[in-house]
């Protein structure tokens, strides 16, 4: 088998549900919203936009380690190819979560019990093939086919998301945790693109995902309020391993190596993102993290009070993670 395939074995109980009366109407009425705006990739972004790779993809600022020392010793013209690298980087992983969404949702359509759900994840289904047929376009035509591969984290988590029988469990992964992650990145990245073809296909992206995230709040709460106690311990732990995996191990080695850099000057860079992460380091770089970081924070938050997944348990478990559980815009 090639390199880019991974073979997941899992058992998946099919619910074959001939119950038609629908007994979910906010899960109904988001199905009505998800047939409504749907896009086509090939017709509805203009692929005849140029991307000019010599002003870079993402926002500077945005660049690992930018307004340090070692990145400020590279001239101009290096700076933008490791601002592409690392753009590229970030879109392939992405990219590859769009293809492991898109398989997760085909288990989901078989394994939820309504069809209310079953509708809706039918809909999620196309919404994350064009996801990834529209990544993959931009940079197999705009990038020049750079791809990179997944990186250790995001595999464990999709392992395990793919793997499980558990519809509640898959939805927790995916809907709930990584695509919170993936609407605050989308969202960054559609208002702060240097590239205006990335910024319109992120905005695309963006309003589906909302969608979907919608689906962990609209679905999840009956389903965790009847778990057992130690089905409940079991979600509280694999929802505590799945934000670290989707937050940590997400640095782009291989990005720093594509523009010749060595290994003391990528080790320089690693320090200098850890001290930005404690608040110091460039002032802009810093501004960037800590918006899209209390962004995302919050909605996890908010998101796990809203499912039931907010307790004094996983209080500690952000605690340790470093996200403050008080930051929730749900009154309790
Ligand atoms: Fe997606
Ligand atoms: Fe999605």
């Amino acid at each position: 088998m090639a390199e880019t395939a991974e073979r997941i074995s899992t058992t998946l109980e099919t619910i074959y549900q001939r119950s038609y009366s629908s007994e979910a109407p906010d899960l109904r009425s988001l199905y009505e919203k998800a047939k409504r705006d749907q896009w086509n990739a090939s017709r509805d972004i203009d692929w005849s936009q140029s991307v000019d790779l010599d002003r870079g993809i993402f926002a500077n600022e945005l660049v690992d380690g930018h307004g340090t020392e070692v990145l400020n010793r590279l001239d101009a013209k290096r700076f933008a190819e490791l601002n592409v690298e690392f753009s590229c980087w970030r879109i392939s992983q992405l990219l590859h979560g769009e293809e492991g969404a898109m398989l997760a949702c085909s288990q989901l359509v078989d394994i939820v019990p309504s069809n209310d759900a079953k509708f809706f994840q039918a809909t999620q289904v196309i919404d994350e093939a064009r996801h990834t047929e529209v990544l993959s376009r931009y940079l197999a035509e705009k990038c020049g086919g750079r791809i990179y591969p997944l990186t250790k984290n995001i595999r464990t988590l999709f392992d395990y998301i793919l793997g499980h029988g558990k519809w509640f469990v898959k939805t927790v992964g995916l809907q709930l945790i990584a695509e919170t992650f993936a609407v605050a990145l989308f969202r960054m990245l559609s208002e702060t693109a240097i590239d205006p073809l990335l910024r319109s296909i992120c905005k695309r992206i963006l309003a589906d995902e909302s969608r979907h995230m919608g689906f962990s709040v609209l679905s999840l709460p009956d389903a965790i309020a009847t778990l057992s106690p130690s089905e409940t311990r079991e979600l509280e732990d694999f929802t505590r391993e799945a934000i670290h995996l989707v937050l940590s191990g997400q640095f782009p080695q291989e990005a720093y190596e594509a523009v010749g850099m060595n290994a003391r000057e990528i080790d320089e860079v690693k320090r200098a993102r850890k001290e930005i992460a404690r608040g110091a380091g460039s002032a802009d770089a810093a501004y960037f993290r800590k918006l899209f970081r209390r962004e995302m924070h919050q909605t996890i938050v908010t998101n796990m009070q809203k499912v039931g997944l907010l307790n004094e348990r996983t209080s500690g478990f952000l605690r340790e993670i470093g996200i403050d559980p008080a930051l929730s815009t749900t009154a309790a």
